[in-house]
């Protein structure tokens, strides 16, 4: 059976409720911590620098983080250890962002540090198609990078439908994430589709109950017989 997974974004928790909501979640039951990582540039909005990246970390005990950088190359470079420090599973860096991915697909690899990369909702498959033998995973936006909390994107269906029956056709090794806008009426959905990594930020930031949720989540993955 397919293992899905659950991410919190925790870009939309309110700052002055930030330790509170973000211990529940922790708790909750996710399967791993979503970072957004964005530079002003990019995009335009600002999350996390480097220090707040590294208290958010300790204040998680073993909960897995995946680093999503909304950054152009250069910020990247400059920043990179400083994140990296955190030790994610996962990181992913945009490809209208780095149009040669060679180098940071290296420098991540050699960390042990799963690979993967970001599309935005209007950018196509073909931009990626090289590289799809060597991802970890592919991040398929459904907003418009830069804020949380905007109506999903239904064309990144289609999306992952291909580089699903791409994979299944080619035997290539990675998993398929999605990002921005999602809810649990989605799930069925994209796990149809064939999507494995479900990132989810304002809708679960703002449930009294997180645990509740996740568990929702969990039944809505259950294949249907
Ligand atoms: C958007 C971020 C997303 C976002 C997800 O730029 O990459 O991770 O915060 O939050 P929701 O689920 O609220 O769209
Ligand atoms: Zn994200």
């Amino acid at each position: 059976m397919k293992n899905h997974k659950i991410g919190a974004s925790i870009l939309s928790i309110p700052f002055k409720h930030f330790s509170e909501t973000y211990q529940k979640i922790v708790s909750s039951g996710v399967d791993f911590i979503h970072l957004d990582i964005m530079d002003g540039n990019f995009v335009p909005n600002l999350s996390f620098s480097p220090a707040m990246s590294q208290e958010i970390h300790e204040m998680s005990g073993k909960i897995p983080f995946d680093v999503h950088f909304m950054m152009t190359s250069l910020a990247y470079k400059q920043t990179i250890k400083a994140f990296l420090a955190i030790k994610p599973v996962r990181v992913s860096v945009h490809i209208e962002a780095f149009p040669s991915l060679e180098e940071v697909m290296i420098a991540i690899k050699e960390q042990h540090i799963e690979f993967g990369v970001a599309l935005n909702p209007d950018t196509p498959i073909d931009r990626i198609q090289a590289f799809l033998p060597q991802l970890d995973f592919i991040l398929l936006m459904s907003v418009n990078p830069g804020f949380g909390g905007q109506s999903f994107h239904l064309d990144v269906l289609e999306k992952a439908k291909t580089l699903n029956q791409l994979r299944v056709c080619y035997g290539y090794p990675y998993l398929l994430e999605v990002d921005g806008g999602v809810q649990l009426s989605l799930v069925p959905a994209l796990a149809a589709s064939g999507v494995d990594l479900f990132i989810i930020g304002s809708d679960l930031v703002k449930q009294k109950d997180p645990a509740e949720y996740i568990r929702s989540f969990r039944a809505l993955c259950q294949p249907i017989s």
